[in-house]
Formats: C-alpha cells, structure tokens, sequence
C-alpha cells in the first residue's frame, strides 16, 4: 500500500476551537492520517488522554503511526457512531472534547482499489470499512431505478438522476457493472453533451454512492446529539463538514441542543420543560481560507461549527 498522505482541512482552527488543556480527555471521531489527532496530542501534557476512532484499518494503521510517540494516544478501529461503546469499555464518563472530520480522506481517494475514484480504474468498492458488506458495485447492481434517482438527486445533487438511473439499469441487464471506469463511462453516456457542466457528470453520482454505501448521514444524525451528551460542563464539539446536507444535519443539531422549548411562541412561559444544553460557539460555520484553498483544493466545501456545553 501506498503511503498514507491527507492534508488536514481546518486544522489550526478546529484544534484552537476545542480549547483543549493539559489533562483534558479528548475524542476524535476520525482519526484519518492522525493529522488533527497528533496536534490534540501535542497539547494534552502528561495526564491528558485522546482516543482516536476510525472505521478504516489504512486509515487506524496511519493514525498509530503518527501517534507513536504520544503513550497518551489510543486509536481505535471503529464507527464514530459507536463511540459510546468505547468510551464506556475505558470507563471514561465525560470528555472535554470532540472533533469531526467527516468525508473521505485522499488515500481513500487517490488509491484506485478503494473504488471511490471515477477517474482511476478499480472495483467499484467505496467501503470505508472493508469489514461492513454493501459496496456501491451491490447498490448499482440491486437498487431499483427510482432509489438510485433518489441517492444522486438528494445526495450528489445531480439534475440528471433520472436519466442516469434509467441507463445504470438497462446497461446491468446486459453485462454487470462491477468497476469504476465502467461506471463513469455509463454516466457520461446519460447526460447530454451540451449539458456537462462543472467538470465530470460521475463526481456527483461518485459522492453520491459514496454516502449512501457508508451510511453518512444517517450515522451523522444519529449521533451529534449524543456527543453532547458526553460532553463535560463547557466541553466543545467541533465538526467539519463537506457537503450542504451534511452541514444542515449539524446546524439543525446544535441549534436544537442550545434551544430545544417547543412550546407555541405566544406562551409566556416555557412548559414543555426541555433545558439547553449549551451554546452554538459558531453562528456561521468557519471555512478555510483562499490560501488554505489554493494549497488544499480539497479543502474548498469545508465547514466548521462549534458547540459548547454549558457549565453545570
Ligand atoms: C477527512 S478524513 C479525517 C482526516 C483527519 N482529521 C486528519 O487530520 O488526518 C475522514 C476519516 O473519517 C473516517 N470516517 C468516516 N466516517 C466514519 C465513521 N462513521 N466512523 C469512523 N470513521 C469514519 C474515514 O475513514 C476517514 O479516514
């Protein structure tokens, strides 16, 4: 294997978000190549703890790696959204922080066996966890039509989704579609040629496959307000997301979290009983700078929001 190389998006500004301090126990959610955890690690001191999580082994390999001077640095293979297993196995309550960095990471990316790469030929794979069993070659081949409209319309914002769907599922009748260059190919063939806008048709149906194969927004959904949770009087929770679906999930969130009354606006007083949890540290989400940009194209869609859960 290649050796393991991202560029971490934010990472001063996600670091300087969690206001870690010596001693502090910390979370990162996915580790990728260790980029955000090691500079979490720098700042700990010696009774300070960080647990790193991510579901790609590559990935859990590189992260060791970099954390191997830090004896305080725990990797662990696992969902983030299983993060309260984890926790609970170390006997750790509460932590004073928790950092995401979701998406993919460029080895992921840039190695054309991963699958995820309409522009390398390879198995049309997309786990990133090669333990789980639905690969986007499963969804390609079993979803009906109107699913796969569904997932590049909602998740690659696709105008052409119909269009592609209907064609994915007249070319598996004649011959499977098992790599990526076959897929892409496919794409292309759909949409019309005057129509190609922002650069090739298969990098949305790309992320689209993508999201839906991992689960992303589900386990995205299912788990910030449970991060809360486990978070310690005035501990931060700091997400960077890449993609506007993904954003909305969490400014919904926090938003929910710092005022979660339900009750009708004209009543005088709240009844329903619900507490904040907190406060929304980012009214706007921070986003890289151009320079950041112009080194780290990647970096581009990227968003940063910052929770912060209120002192007892
Ligand atoms: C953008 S990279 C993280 C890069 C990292 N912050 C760094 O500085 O090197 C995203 C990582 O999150 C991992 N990941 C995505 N969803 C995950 C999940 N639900 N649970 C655990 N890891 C996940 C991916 O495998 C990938 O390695």
């Amino acid at each position: 294997m290649s050796e393991f190389s991202h560029v971490s998006v934010l990472r001063n500004e996600a670091v300087e978000a969690l206001k870690i301090f010596p001693g502090g126990v910390y979370l990162d959610g996915t580790a990728g190549g260790g980029g955000h955890s090691y500079e979490i690690a720098s700042r700990l001191g010696a009774e300070g703890r960080l647990i790193s999580l991510d579901r790609d082994e590559a990935a859990v390999a590189a992260a060791s790696a970099r954390l191997a001077d830090f004896p305080n640095a725990e990797v662990v293979r696992a969902n983030y959204e299983n993060f309260d297993r984890v926790l609970d196995e170390r006997g750790i309550a509460l932590v004073d922080g928790i950092l995401l960095d979701i998406g993919v990471s460029s080895p992921q990316i840039d190695e054309a066996e991963r699958g995820f790469s309409y522009m390398h030929d390879g198995p049309l794979d997309m786990r990133m966890d090669r333990d789980e069993s639905l690969s986007a070659a499963d969804i390609i081949a079993d979803y009906p039509a109107d699913e796969l409209t569904r997932i590049f319309r909602e998740y690659g914002e696709e105008r052409f989704a119909k269009r592609i769907a209907d064609r994915i599922v007249r070319e598996r009748e004649k011959a499977p579609i098992g790599t990526t260059l076959q897929l892409a190919k496919i794409v292309e063939q759909a949409v019309p040629a005057a129509k190609k806008r922002d650069g090739h048709p298969a990098k949305r149906v790309f992320q689209a496959l993508r999201i839906e194969c991992n689960r992303e927004l589900d386990i995205l959904s299912n788990t910030v307000d449970r991060m809360i949770g486990r978070l310690a009087p005035g501990g931060r929770l700091a997400i960077i997301t890449f993609h506007s679906l993904e954003d909305r999930i969490v400014k919904q969130a926090f938003r929910t979290q710092e005022d979660p009354c339900t009750c009708p606006p004209d009543f005088p007083v709240c009844v329903c009983g619900k507490v904040s949890a907190g406060r929304v540290v980012t009214r706007k989400p921070v986003v890289p700078t151009e320079e950041e940009c112009k080194a780290n194209p990647r970096a581009a869609s990227a968003k940063l929001r910052v929770f912060e859960k209120k002192q007892q």
